[in-house]
């Protein structure tokens, strides 16, 4: 205490504070700077690459210190939000040069990842999500939103795998900031490490906030109900909790009340097919394996959207794909009437391009931040709408006609902003300049006044050259002195009397009249008016733009919901697809040249070989696919799940034709990849999936495996292959399964609905060419060798391989995994296990040794007995 009194004023106020925002790093505004003290200089210097410095503090040792300038701070404030850190913003509230004592200073705002607003830190065509996550006697809820447009969403899940249920949201979410109560995070913590390395760290919140009544009371209010009544989540107290702590926080960060967040929807059970982390992966939903980016995925593939909201929209069709299979036939009509349409596509994304980003716009509207230049852009955006709708004049499919029904003109605000805001209105409204001329007469007024002025100036200097004689005078302007009649060094000595000297420069001397001050006062005072009037105007177009805030919402998303079917329109025409047949008496994928949209893509010259598929609940339930490496099993079996999830996304899909059942879910376990990251064993990871897959799999789903088991030893793997397909047959649902492991193409005809089918190849002179066309049947060499030499392992590596190989098969290494497996399939399959029946010849063996009486026979007798078993044993 006796230190903290030696504190100068400014640094116990800092000090207070920063006790209030201990996981903050606190940006103070001094003057022209915003700086950072004590640890938080030292994080900050570090982390921004700035000079640390220190500041006299009324203490023997200076404060560490660093800053920096105020005009650049969203720079800065960009980096340490993407680093991970919260911001808290500390202004100067009262005026430094018009106060007397300590200027008054209090934070405005903490900006943090899930609450950031501007838009150089926001990516375009992403929703980026503030989620809050509580969970309760055996439930969880979630709830998300996005600041920046409104979006606000709830869902409420019971059951016993809350952490598994946890772990699929979230990926599917996607969030960049989540807050948690104490039970959730125990959830959070045990989740699979690799899906929480790609997720922001989880943040326990004030657990009051989740208090049931605190909560419903925060959404009643934000709402404005008094009651929760007539929403469809009245009963779901654990999304309420989440969404009431989800408000608090927003209010207690930000320090405004968030109008725009008015709506919420409450997501219901299977309105959207669940994608696991893996599933996400695999398929490279929305970023690719290898590289993590967007370029080659299968977003990547279908954003042709022209607008930063139909961007973010297509990204969460991506992410959600539907299972009503009405919602999906009605972007499937809208689709189909689109690339019936060519010129159409056309005429509209030609329009779409010219929208600006309406959402974030009415975001920043609610959320006060509005300046003159997105209201410039707002302007634009409302002008071309009447054009949108024509642009769609014609189309009656329904998706479209309701979409186009909900875009509104905004015909009065539109007025206003033609009529209010200069056409080349800058960003920031310090220097005035963006009340459009004709928009308020006093305004008028007081500029003309302000232009009149300057005629008057330029008729003083003219006057003034001609009574003094001084060629080169001229009247200058400077912030610090106002305005002034300069004249040249050489010509001092013609200056009268009544001028009033003011700066001595190098060059010359600088002067004041009576007749210039006056001037002067009229033009400062002029634009003083004209400044505070304008900003005055600005208000009140402000408050109008206010009030349409639902309504640009409406039309906003209206908008995003026609420029993404649109976009999976011209995807479809530009690359030949089809419309999938999806309904709910579908039970079968019928694909019939099919192809892998991406693989596709990246051929040159067309030379994607089609291929079809057929899988269905009965005779065709698992696909076993073997083949040499590099054949296109990995791409095969991606293709069908592709399909099948473009199907449910709604979109066209890369086939002649495509009959796709009704999916609950897709599973993937692809490759084995070692996650150093996370540090799991592979095979453990491996196993850790298919455990998942077995435990949620239904009839109606969709797997795929590529080379289970092959993380462990030849006969382990073997064998657990063996079982997992099994099991997932009596499960029933339809699978893709790729191995080289041969032995399992015996389960064709043992196990009913097993059907086996290799990549055909060209064996040329002990080389091989890749045909990439499935047939069916089962391949027997995996050509592993032949690959390594295309692969260029030097020619002596590949010679002695064969070598060895061919030794192995002459031991016939084979023969102890064959014995393993009879075990294995015994359990479950025992009488249809023909194939691994001891042969004639064994079972005589074997009845011989039985039969065999040691005790009567001699050691002669037993020798030539050995000889004869020997014989029928042959070679
Ligand atoms: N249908 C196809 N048409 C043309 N090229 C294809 C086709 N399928 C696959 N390919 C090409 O073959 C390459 C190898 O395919 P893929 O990875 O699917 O083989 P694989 O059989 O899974 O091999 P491995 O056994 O080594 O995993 C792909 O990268 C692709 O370029
Ligand atoms: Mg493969």
């Amino acid at each position: 205490m006796a230190k903290e009194k030696q504190l100068s004023p400014m640094m116990q106020h800092y000090l207070q504070t920063k006790e209030k925002y201990p996981d903050a790093i606190l940006m103070y505004r001094l003057g022209d700077f915003y700086e950072m003290f004590f640890d938080d200089a030292k994080t900050a210097s570090d982390f921004l690459g700035l000079t640390l410095t220190g500041r006299d503090c009324g203490l023997e040792e200076r404060a560490p210190m660093c800053g920096v300038p105020y005009h650049a701070v969203d720079l800065y404030v960009r980096k340490l939000i993407e680093g991970g850190f919260k911001v808290a913003i500390c202004e100067q509230l009262s005026d430094p040069k018009a106060g007397k004592g300590m200027v008054d200073r209090d934070v405005v705002r903490v900006i943090t990842s899930g609450t950031v607003v501007e838009d150089d830190i926001l990516e375009e065509k992403k929703s980026n999500y503030l989620m809050s996550l509580s969970a309760k006697e055996g439930k969880i809820g979630f709830a998300w939103a996005d600041v920046s447009t409104g979006e606000f969403k709830l869902y409420e899940y019971k059951g016993e795998n809350l952490s598994e249920i946890a772990e699929d949201f979230l990926v599917t979410v996607s969030p960049a900031e989540i807050i948690v109560n104490a039970e959730a995070k125990s959830l959070f913590d045990a989740l699979n490490p690799t899906v929480k390395n790609t997720l922001p760290k989880a943040q326990l919140y004030v657990e009051y906030a989740y208090g049931d009544a605190y909560a419903e009371k925060a959404l009643q209010k934000q709402l404005g109900v008094q009651s929760l009544e007539g929403f469809e989540c009245k009963d779901k107290k654990r999304a309420i909790s989440a969404a009431g702590a989800l408000l608090e926080y927003v209010n207690d960060t930000q320090k405004r009340s968030l109008s725009h967040l008015s709506k919420i929807v409450y997501v219901r059970d299977n309105s959207f097919m669940f994608l696991d982390a893996n599933t996400r992966r695999n398929l490279e939903l929305t970023e690719t394996i290898r590289e993590r980016k967007k370029t080659g995925s299968i977003l990547w593939l279908l954003d042709k959207t022209k607008t930063s909201m139909g961007g973010r929209n297509l990204r969460r069709w991506v992410s959600e794909p539907l299972l009503d299979p009405k919602l999906i036939n009605a972007r499937l009509d809208a689709v189909e009437e689109l690339t019936a349409n060519p010129q159409k596509i056309e005429e509209i994304t030609e329009v779409l391009a010219k929208i600006h980003d309406m959402e974030r716009l009415a975001g920043k509207v609610a959320y006060g931040t509005v300046n003159p230049k997105d209201c410039l852009s707002m302007s634009e955006t409302l002008n071309v709408l009447p054009e949108l709708k024509d642009a769609f004049s014609g189309l009656t499919s329904k998706f479209l006609t309701t979409n186009v029904r909900d875009v509104s003109l905004h015909k009065d605000v539109q007025k206003l902003l033609f009529a209010a805001i200069d056409e080349n209105a800058p960003a920031i409204v310090r220097d005035g300049g963006f009340i459009k001329k004709g928009y308020n007469r006093e305004l008028d007024g007081y500029r003309s006044a302000g232009t009149e002025s300057k005629i008057w100036l330029t008729n003083l200097e003219h006057n003034e050259k001609e009574a003094t004689g001084i060629k080169n005078l001229k009247i200058g302007y400077n912030k610090v002195f106002g305005y002034y009649l300069e004249v040249s060094k050489g010509q001092t000595d013609l200056v009268p009397l009544r001028y009033q000297r003011k700066q001595t420069l190098t060059t010359g001397e600088r002067y004041i009249t009576e007749e210039l001050k006056e001037i002067e006062e009229k033009i400062l005072g002029a634009e003083e008016k004209a400044l505070k009037l304008e900003l005055m105007l600005f208000e009140g177009v402000k408050n109008t733009l206010f009030d349409e805030v639902p309504a640009f919402q409406k039309t906003a998303r209206a908008i995003a919901e026609l420029d993404a079917v649109v976009s999976l329109a011209s995807v479809a025409l530009k690359n030949n697809y089809v419309r999938p047949t999806i309904n709910s008496k579908i039970k079968h994928i019928k694909i019939e040249g099919g192809r892998h949209p991406i693989v596709e893509q990246l051929q040159s010259d067309n030379q994607f070989v089609a291929n079809d598929t057929v899988l269905d609940c009965s005779e065709n339930k698992t696909m076993v696919i073997t083949g040499p490496n590099m054949a296109g099993k990995s791409t095969y079996m991606r293709q069908v799940a592709v399909i099948t999830l473009m199907a449910h996304i709604g979109s066209f899909v890369p086939a002649k034709s495509a009959e796709i059942s009704l999916t609950d879910r897709i599973f993937t376990r692809v490759g084995a990849s070692d996650d150093l990251i996370s540090g799991q064993s592979t095979f453990m990871m491996e196993m850790i999936e298919v455990a998942t897959i077995l435990n949620n799999a239904t009839e109606n789903s969709l797997l795929i495996l590529d080379e289970i088991g092959r993380g462990t030893s030849t006969i382990d793997g073997l064998s657990i292959a063996w079982a997992v397909i099994e099991k997932i047959n009596t499960i029933g649902a339809k699978t893709l399964f790729a191995t080289h492991f041969h032995e399992l193409t015996e389960l064709e005809g043992v196990l009913a609905g097993v059907k086996n089918y290799r990549i055909l190849i060209k064996e040329i002179g002990g080389t091989v060419v890749f045909l990439h066309k499935i047939v069916r049947g089962g391949a027997n060499k995996s050509f592993g060798i032949e690959v390594a030499a295309l692969a260029g392992i030097p020619s002596d590596v590949v010679s002695r391989a064969k070598d060895i190989m061919q030794k192995l098969e002459e031991a016939d290494v084979g023969r102890d995994t064959n014995s393993i497996m009879l075990g294995a399939a015994t359990k479950n399959a025992s009488k249809q296990m023909s194939l691994f029946e001891v042969s004639e010849k064994e079972s005589e063996i074997m009845g011989i040794l039985k039969d065999l009486n040691m005790d009567g026979t001699t050691p002669l007798q037993a020798f030539a007995i050995l000889m004869d078993l020997k014989e029928k044993a042959g070679k």
